[in-house]
């Protein structure tokens, strides 16, 4: 064995890899709950690529063929259920892991100096999960895929002059047929999973130029030891790859209740208009995007005021867009002296409670029809999701904060 190191040793830094990133990388000694799900969204990204090449084999990326193709996956094909449940339930976990990602990297500062570059790959990876989650769902050519897809396209037809054209031009056709789904299937199956797996990459590089942050949200290679090593650090590998492994083991429990007991979630993690084939000639009663979506679907439909001579449907696309756009910001809109929650003030804390509470609301109400009381809460929501970043540097700012500690408490 120690031999066959060696040959590959010379070769190839093998060691040199280990040691850098795992054996000799020190990371904080204080990491807690919220820093499994780094690890956790790495895990469900492999998982999907595993069961996704799996289903490949079985899946026929044809309108007259695609719903049926998976319902013979998921009798037919020996555990072909168990392949696309996996894949199903994974990509909700997914999205449910990269939101606690985020908030973790909200609550401790994380987005800040020196981590902005690694913030702004991680919201470029964002974009892409949306991407990819998107173009996956047209493929079982439910009637929802196909209304869900119509609806979202549509949304480029109200850009000014080139609008139509665009639509057209992304669908392949003038409504969403063979040709969109044949060229989803290809971005969903190989284009997006690549760019996403090269993100990653570029991900961790940029974490491990900068080290991890902490719950302190204070910088231990700013308090190194004689020998070079932070005194507030600990080799990554055997004490975070072990602990790592508990966040895989009860994440799997958690994953396998869902999948085996109750894998459509009551209708969040699997629509019930999606269990019927498309028909272009009938809408779902309610064109409803799966819950990772809904806070922004609520954005879209919140504004229905035309003004500024620019028509209501556009201001929707854009706020929605701009939902996003704001998060890119986030490292330049934050002023506070501190990084971590723990020594922020009542400034910072209540309106990242409020936040969130506007998010996890909108997000409801994107599931319900947009009309009455309901688009009354989904406006004063956006406008509290947006106060949330144009305020922060004022916030932030005049917050009274507490001192940081010297070294990670
Ligand atoms: C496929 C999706 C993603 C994967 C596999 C991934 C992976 C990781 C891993 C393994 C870590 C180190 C462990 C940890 O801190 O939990 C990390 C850290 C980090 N990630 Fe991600 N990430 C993803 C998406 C995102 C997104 C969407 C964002 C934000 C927009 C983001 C922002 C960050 C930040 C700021 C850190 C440093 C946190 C700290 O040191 O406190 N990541 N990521």
């Amino acid at each position: 064995m120690q031999k066959l190191l060696t040959w590959v040793d010379e070769r190839f830094p093998l060691i040199k890899v280990w040691d850098e990133h795992l054996a000799k990388y020190y990371a904080p000694k204080n990491f807690n709950f919220w820093y499994y799900f780094g690890s956790l969204a790495l895990l469900v990204l492999v998982m999907q690529i595993v069961t996704g090449i799996f289903l490949t084999m079985h899946y026929k990326p044809d309108t007259q063929l695609a719903f049926a193709s998976v319902e013979y996956i998921m009798r037919d094909v020996d555990w072909g259920w168990l392949i696309r449940y996996m894949h199903s339930t994974g990509s909700s976990m997914f999205f449910i892991v990269v939101y606690l990602h985020m908030l973790r990297a909200m609550l401790y500062g994380s987005y800040r100096g020196p981590r902005e570059l690694l913030w702004l790959i991680g919201m470029v990876i964002f974009v892409a999960l949306m991407a990819e989650a998107f173009m996956g769902y047209l493929l079982p050519w439910g009637n929802m895929s196909y209304w869900g897809a119509q609806v979202i396209i549509s949304l480029f037809d109200a850009i000014p002059g080139i609008g139509p054209v665009l639509a057209e031009w992304i669908r392949g056709d003038f409504v969403v047929s063979d040709a969109t789904l044949n060229r989803f299937f290809a971005f969903h199956v190989i284009a997006i999973p690549l760019v996403l797996v090269i993100l990653v990459f570029v991900h961790l590089v940029a974490l491990h130029k900068v080290g991890s942050n902490n719950p302190d949200g204070i910088e231990i290679k700013k308090k190194k030891g004689a020998d070079g090593i932070p005194l507030d650090g600990i080799p990554f590998h055997p004490y975070y790859t072990v602990k790592d492994i508990v966040g895989v083991t009860v994440f799997l429990m958690v994953f396998a209740a869902i999948m085996f007991f109750a894998p459509e979630l009551g209708g969040w993690f699997l629509e019930h208009d999606n269990f019927v084939p498309a028909n272009i000639l009938q809408t779902p009663p309610e064109i409803v995007p799966l819950w990772y979506f809904t806070p922004y679907y609520s954005i879209l439909r919140a504004n229905v005021w035309n003004f500024l001579w620019v028509d209501a449907k556009i201001w929707g696309v854009l706020f929605m867009a701009l939902s996003l756009v704001v998060f890119f910001l986030l490292p330049w809109l934050d002023r506070s002296p501190v990084k971590s929650i723990r020594y922020r003030g009542w400034m910072y804390k209540t309106a990242l409670a409020i936040f969130i509470v506007a998010f996890l609301i909108l997000g409801w109400l994107g599931t319900q029809p947009a009309a009455g009381l309901n688009l009354i809460v989904a406006q004063i929501c956006t406008l509290l999701y947006f106060a949330f970043f144009a305020l922060m540097p004022i916030y932030t700012k005049y917050d009274k904060t507490k001192p940081e500690p010297e070294r990670v408490s």
